[in-house]
Formats: structure tokens, C-alpha cells, sequence
């Protein structure tokens, strides 16, 4: 009569919960992963529908009234013929700053001496319109 089969050894109970533990790592990994995610869409998403810049954009600025806005407020540091002076030469500014971030510029006082300025829409319009006419 043959011995009975050794029952197989079942595996160290230590080790089962291993791959479980790691399936847990995954989700909570993949869930603050989903939360940065989120986080940043919401930030991005933010500066995109920011109501001010929406409704600069949506306008249409007279160059002729953001050059008389622009020798009122910024000439004294940007120059009349905006050619740099306490403030650098903005001719071609454009290609270094988008929309965005020219209004940003005018409107956030983020880099002093620059003040913070508070145009209604139209009035930053027009500044943009004059930004773009001046030549590169
Ligand atoms: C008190 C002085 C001052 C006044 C007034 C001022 N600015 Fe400035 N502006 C600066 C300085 C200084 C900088 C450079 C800031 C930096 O980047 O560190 C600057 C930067 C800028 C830039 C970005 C230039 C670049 O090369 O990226 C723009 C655009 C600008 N100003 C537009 C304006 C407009 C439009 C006005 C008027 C509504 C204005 N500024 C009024 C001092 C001034």
C-alpha cells in the first residue's frame, strides 16, 4: 500500500497578503495620481476661464486710445515711444508674451517696481491692441 501523498505545503501564510498589499499600493497610487490630476486641471482650467481675461480677449482695443492710456500710465517708465527707459523696451513684446501673459503683466503687480494696474476690460484691450501695433 503506498504512503500517503505528503499533502503539498500550503504557502507561508506571510507571503499571501504580498500581492494584495500591492494591489492596495497601486490604488492609492493610482487614486493621488488621479487627485494631482485633477488638482492641476482645475488650476489650468482656472486661469483659462479667469472671467477678467475672457472678457479682455473677447473685445476688440483701439490702438489709438491704448497709446493715449499707455502715455497716461506707463510711458513714465516704459518710455513714450515705449522704448525702455525704468522699464524695458516693449517693441516685440508680443513675441515674448502671449495675451495672457501681457495682461497678467499689466494686472497681477507680481514684479515690482511695474505697479498693479486695474483697466476695465476695454481699457486693457486697448493696451493690447497698442502692444501688438508697436514694430519689433
Ligand atoms: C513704475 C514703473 C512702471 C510702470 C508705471 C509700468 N511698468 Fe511695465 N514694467 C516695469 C518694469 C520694471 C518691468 C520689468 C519687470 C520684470 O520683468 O522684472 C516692466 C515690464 C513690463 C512688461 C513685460 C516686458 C517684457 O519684456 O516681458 C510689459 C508688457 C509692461 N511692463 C507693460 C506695461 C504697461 C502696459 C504699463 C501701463 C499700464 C506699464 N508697464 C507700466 C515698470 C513699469
Amino acid at each position: 500500500m503506498p504512503a500517503p501523498a505528503e499533502p503539498v505545503p500550503s504557502l507561508p501564510a506571510a507571503s499571501a497578503p504580498a500581492p494584495s498589499r500591492l494591489i492596495q499600493a497601486l490604488i492609492l497610487l493610482a487614486i493621488s495620481a488621479s487627485l494631482v490630476l485633477v488638482l492641476l486641471l482645475l488650476l489650468l482650467g482656472g486661469a483659462r476661464s479667469d472671467p477678467y481675461t475672457r472678457s479682455t480677449l473677447e473685445l476688440v482695443g483701439s490702438e489709438q486710445n491704448g497709446g493715449r492710456l499707455f502715455r497716461l500710465n506707463c510711458a513714465g517708465c516704459h518710455g513714450l515711444a515705449a522704448q525702455g527707459l525704468v522699464g524695458p523696451d516693449l517693441h516685440g513684446v508680443e513675441r515674448r508674451k502671449n495675451d495672457r501673459q501681457l495682461i497678467q503683466q499689466v494686472v497681477s503687480g507680481r514684479t515690482p517696481p511695474m505697479p498693479r494696474f486695474q483697466p476695465e476690460p476695454q481699457a486693457m484691450a486697448d493696451l493690447l491692441a497698442f502692444l501688438h501695433s508697436l514694430p519689433s
